[in-house]
């Protein structure tokens, strides 16, 4: 009886189908012989392409077999290895209003590709509040030794990283206090959203959300974001080392890549620069430029914005790719107080470190001899500017598979 009920509902639906496609009389038995199969195959397809067809989960973007240049060798992905339907996954959710209390705020509000993942903006706009420090760029985060993250290292990983917004009061509002929603409250939105049945089915083989679910996926997609197609990438493929000269550079620019290469050499014990460069990779370590683990802050101690107060607990740093757009502008202003809104002002501020008496995290390479003073020529701050400028590449500001797919 079941079955006879569905026989009459399938060729229900495919005569009302047919009759749009074919008008004209149909013989009604041989239709239903004849086309069986390719409506299936076109109901089905239907449900296959997710918000306007910016997701095919027949044809997904490639996420997990992205060219990762040889010479890159640091890796933070442990056992969260890149999938395509996961990175899809978490490329829907950065860029979902949804996770956020009020519908305002997406991950991909204070993290927009055409900055590199940063935010213009000094602080952030949350749903409840303005963010304490500056957005970071979230582009090679994958490439580096550090595995934990934050300006202050507070996320061990970035799976934990990822929903640490989502339940902040201020960021995203499912914090479970002052009277906001709980991650449960997301979970149950998410579960009533179609394109997640359809994406966690998928991905995961239920449609079961869980927060670990979320940070995999999420993490994934931070991941996946990768940009390895700079001036710096097609000169280290030319060459055998880092320390040799690029072919393709400016001599400015071999002149800026040995100061940031090497370190500095001092007048005896003192913290005075007489030669040397400048140390910025000891700490900034090349070609991934990630932050070296063991760096402690760099005498930047302020608060971002008009807020006062000390912050002594600064000692990660994003990747120092992509500081530049690639049309040579400024992503966002520089460290965790946005204070910096140029790399001239950056170094001037490595140019001469003033211990401030209540910074016991200052880091020791920067403390010798009281305070380094690394006494720059013009010159040598426009050879590391011009280095600098080198680390940006193209593709990630615009790739398709990094965008927003509710656009
Ligand atoms: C309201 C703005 C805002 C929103 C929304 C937001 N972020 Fe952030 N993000 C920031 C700020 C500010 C920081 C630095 C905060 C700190 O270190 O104290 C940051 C840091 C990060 C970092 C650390 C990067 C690193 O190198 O250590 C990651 C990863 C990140 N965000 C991912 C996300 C994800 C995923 C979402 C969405 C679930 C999200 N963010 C939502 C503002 C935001
Ligand atoms: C002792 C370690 C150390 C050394 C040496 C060092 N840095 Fe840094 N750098 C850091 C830390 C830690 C941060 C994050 C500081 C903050 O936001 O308060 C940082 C931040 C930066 C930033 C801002 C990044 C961003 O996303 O906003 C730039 C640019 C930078 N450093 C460039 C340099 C250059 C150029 C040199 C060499 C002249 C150098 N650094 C030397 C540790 C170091």
């Amino acid at each position: 009886m079941k079955d006879k009920l569905l026989i009459i509902f399938v060729l229900g639906l495919l005569m009302s189908a047919c009759s749009e496609d074919q008008p004209g009389v149909i013989d009604e038995n041989q239709n239903f012989n004849e086309n069986d199969g390719a409506n299936n195959e076109n109901n089905g397809r239907d449900q296959r392409l997710l918000l306007n067809g910016a997701i095919d989960l027949d044809n997904l973007l490639n996420y997990a077999n992205q060219e990762i240049p040889e010479y890159i060798n640091k890796d933070n992905t442990g056992s969260n290895t890149i999938s395509n339907i996961e990175a899809s996954l978490g490329r829907v959710l950065f860029y979902d209003t949804n996770l956020s209390s009020d519908n305002t705020v997406s991950c991909a509000s204070c993290h927009q590709q055409e900055f590199a993942f940063s935010d213009p903006e000094v602080r952030s706009q949350g749903v409840n509040a303005l963010t304490g420090r500056h957005s970071m760029r979230l582009v090679n985060a994958r490439f580096a030794e550090e595995q934990r993250f934050f300006w202050d290292e507070r996320a061990d990983d970035l799976e934990q990283q990822t929903t640490m917004p989502i339940r902040d009061h201020g960021e995203m509002g499912f914090s479970g206090n002052s009277g906001d929603l709980d991650f449960d409250d997301l979970i149950e939105r998410l579960s009533g959203i179609d394109y997640y049945n359809s994406l966690f089915q998928e991905a995961f083989g239920d449609q079961i959300i869980t927060e670990e679910r979320i940070q995999d996926a999420l993490a994934q997609f931070i991941r996946s974001i990768q940009s390895f197609d700079s001036k710096y990438d097609e000169g280290r493929t030319q060459v055998n080392s880092e320390n040799q000269n690029f072919p393709n550079f400016t001599a400015l620019e071999n002149m800026g890549k040995r100061l940031f290469m090497d370190g500095p050499q001092f007048q005896g014990p003192s913290g005075i620069r007489i030669g040397g460069g400048l140390g910025c990779n000891g700490c900034h370590n090349a070609p991934e430029f990630d932050i070296d683990e063991n760096s402690r802050n760099n005498g930047v101690i302020g608060l971002a914005g008009d807020q006062t107060g000390i912050d002594l607990d600064v000692t990660r740093s994003p990747s120092l790719r992509d500081l530049f757009s690639p049309g040579g502008v400024v992503n966002s202003a520089f460290m965790h107080t946005g204070e910096f809104s140029s790399l001239e002002e950056v170094l001037a501020h490595y140019n001469d470190i003033d211990i401030a008496p209540n910074n016991n995290n200052l880091d020791q390479r920067l403390a010798r001899g009281g305070g380094v003073q690394l006494n720059m020529t013009q010159q040598e701050i426009t050879a590391v500017v011009a280095f600098l400028e080198t680390l940006t590449g193209s593709g990630v500001y615009t790739n398709e598979k990094w965008s927003n797919p509710f656009n």
